[in-house]
């Protein structure tokens, strides 16, 4: 009787053992391409997203993305769509470990009219810091269910965790905006990189020192080039740009150029992807490049392959970008960890 009670006690132990290793069982490497879990064991959800690193902990903003995934009646092209609900954020130590902290920029369900409005398009949203001011700066692309709106909006927070209160949208300088991302270079300066033109030439303008504004200092790149998708990086002084060809939901071939002013001129490299299905970049298309911290030559570029009939399943491909004296390439790999940037 009291071996078998000890028995029993033994087997329970090894199972809540168990239990507790597999829940807080630490990611050690990244596998493209594959479901992504937070570390309460949920699918990682923030798509189109961005990085911002403040204060030793990395935070991940994006897409939301869940319900149905609907071709209106009315499309005339593949505008598969989910109504919005938010822009979510994860923080991690690690940039493997994400911990979901939760809606940062909800939906505004009453009110038809709002940016914010399930009916509507909330895409790609980027978190900056400005030191100036103390406050957390998110642009995104706004649009109508449509995508005829074309627009870039503004939302602020006193914490990378929220809740973002936002301000208003427009079209920067009169432009059209749609794909777009922002970067802070060291001097602190921040720029809007965006689709405009109906998407076919990219905007890039120096934002106002609170960040909050476009100034009206701008150029146009990629002069009816139609490059979306935009991920900037700066190394060894030279900005760095990834973006894609412009083809909806469907992956095509990356482009990486290279600048000595974020402003331009910028000169086309080719495709940085090698390996399996490398022309299609993988499946999937460019959102941001981040910088692993306390590293020199560290970057990750992270691509979405868009699920287009069923958004909420899209997944993630993060590769290691590979800088080398005379070359930059991001190689395919099943999968990998932070010591690829070891040499
Ligand atoms: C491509 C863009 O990069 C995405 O963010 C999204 O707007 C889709 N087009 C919509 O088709």
């Amino acid at each position: 009787m009291t071996l078998r009670i000890n028995l029993l006690t033994l087997l329970v132990c090894c199972m809540n053992l168990f239990a507790f290793s597999t829940l807080h069982a630490q990611q050690q490497s990244f596998f493209p391409g594959k479901v992504w879990n937070d570390t309460d064991g949920n699918p990682i959800n923030a798509h189109g997203g961005g990085i911002l690193y403040h204060e030793g902990t990395y935070y991940w903003y994006g897409e939301y993305k869940k319900g149905e995934t609907v071709l209106p009646e009315w499309a005339t092209w593949e505008c598969y769509r989910t109504e919005v609900t938010g822009v979510s954020c994860y923080s991690s130590k690690d940039l493997l470990n994400w911990k979901f902290e939760g809606i940062v920029l909800p939906a505004v369900e009453n009110d038809p009219s709002h940016d914010l409005h399930p009916s509507k398009v909330v895409e790609r949203p980027k978190v900056i810091y400005n030191a100036r001011t103390g406050k957390f700066v998110m642009w995104m692309h706004i649009d109508s269910a449509d995508y005829t709106k074309a627009c870039a909006g503004v939302a602020i927070s006193d914490s990378p965790t929220g809740v973002f209160h936002y301000i208003h949208s427009f079209r920067p300088n009169n432009g059209m905006s749609r794909d777009q991302t922002v970067f802070v270079d060291d001097d602190g300066k921040a720029y809007h990189f965006s689709s405009s033109e109906e998407n076919a030439t990219l905007h890039i303008c120096l934002l106002s020192d609170d960040y909050l504004t476009p100034t009206q200092q701008f150029t146009r790149n990629f002069i009816e080039k139609s490059r979306e998708a935009p991920a900037v990086f700066k190394h060894d002084g030279k900005y760095y740009l990834i973006s894609s060809g412009c083809s909806g939901w469907d992956p095509n071939q990356a482009e990486i150029a290279v600048a000595d002013s974020v402003l331009g001129e910028w000169k086309v490299i080719g495709n940085p992807c090698t390996g399996l299905n490398a022309d299609k970049t993988f499946y999937a298309q460019s959102t941001y490049v981040v910088q692993v911290a306390g590293k020199e030559n560290a970057f990750i570029a992270m691509f979405d392959k868009w699920n287009k009939t069923d958004l909420k399943d899209s997944r993630y491909i993060w590769l290691p970008i590979i800088i080398k004296e005379n070359s930059i390439s991001i190689p395919w790999h099943e999968s990998w960890d932070m010591d690829v940037f070891k040499d």
